[in-house]
């Protein structure tokens, strides 16, 4: 069974006189458990894509479901419970709070859903806990040295992986990247992209999706969607990935 549907969706963008089709009846099923690259060039829809499986943004036409969840129609307080407690994004442009210090962008994502607590999903809000997890992620992504800085005082990179820290510290069922490795040096980039691969799974059951105009990311998906002008051009499943030191 399918587990995130996109039917016939498209976005239009109206400014002005003009009307941008940012996606062009995209037909779309992701099984949960699935590492889903989407790949394409700047102004593909890739963003715009994403943007609806988060319930970030409504379809112009078409519908979105996610496992029983019709995405595409709910109303605005039932869209802020399913992206705060299904969802963890990954924003192109960080998105941090600037008025927060690293530790605190983290922590304050973990105040809204709680930890999970061991393997029977149980959640705890006990604020040593959530500080505990914070750091954890934080060091997860190399930044142990930084979680008091502010934002305005961490270089690109930095910004960028206090946003995915933020994003995996959830451990959303869906988590949604955009250019999560834009701004990482290809080091602490592959280390990202190998946290994100393991806590994706069919046994976990979450979903990744990460969004990129770089190809070379492409063989760690075990499935590869390429966008073009807001249309699906290419959908390819990968039975065998390469051996890592192949892609790396
Ligand atoms: N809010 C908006 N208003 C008007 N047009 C928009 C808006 N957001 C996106 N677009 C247009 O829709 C198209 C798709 O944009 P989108 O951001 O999804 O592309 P993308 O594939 O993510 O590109 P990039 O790789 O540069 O991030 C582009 O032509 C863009 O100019
Ligand atoms: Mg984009």
């Amino acid at each position: 069974m399918a587990n995130i549907t996109l039917e016939s969706v498209g976005k239009n963008y109206t400014l002005g006189e003009t009307t941008i089709q940012a996606l062009n009846g995209i037909n779309l099923s992701i099984e949960f458990g699935e590492l889903v690259i989407i790949f394409g060039p700047s102004g593909a829809g890739k963003t715009t894509l994403l943007n609806m499986i988060g319930g970030l943004d409504v379809p112009t036409s078409g519908k979105v479901t996610v496992g029983e969840i019709p995405v595409s129609t709910l109303s605005a307080k039932w869209l802020t419970i399913y992206r705060r407690k299904k969802v963890g994004v990954v924003f192109q442009f960080f998105n941090l709070i600037s008025r927060l210090s690293a530790l605190e962008n983290v922590e304050y994502a973990l105040e809204l859903v709680g930890v999970k607590k061991g393997s029977n999903g149980e959640v705890s809000y006990d604020s040593k806990l959530i500080r505990e997890t914070a750091i954890e992620y934080l060091t997860k992504v190399g930044l142990q040295d930084r979680i008091h800085h502010f934002p305005a005082q961490l270089s690109g990179g930095e910004q960028q992986r206090v946003a995915i820290a933020r994003a995996l510290a959830k451990e959303p069922e869906i988590l949604l990247a955009d250019e999560p490795t834009g701004n990482l040096d290809f080091k602490i980039g592959r280390q990202v992209l190998e946290i994100m691969e393991a806590m994706t799974g069919k046994k976990l059951n979450r979903t990744v999706v990460i969004v990129t105009h770089n190809e070379a990311i492409c063989p760690l998906g075990d499935r590869v969607i390429r966008l073009s002008d807001g249309r699906i051009v290419e959908d390819y499943t990968q039975k065998f990935k390469p051996a890592k030191d192949l892609y790396w």
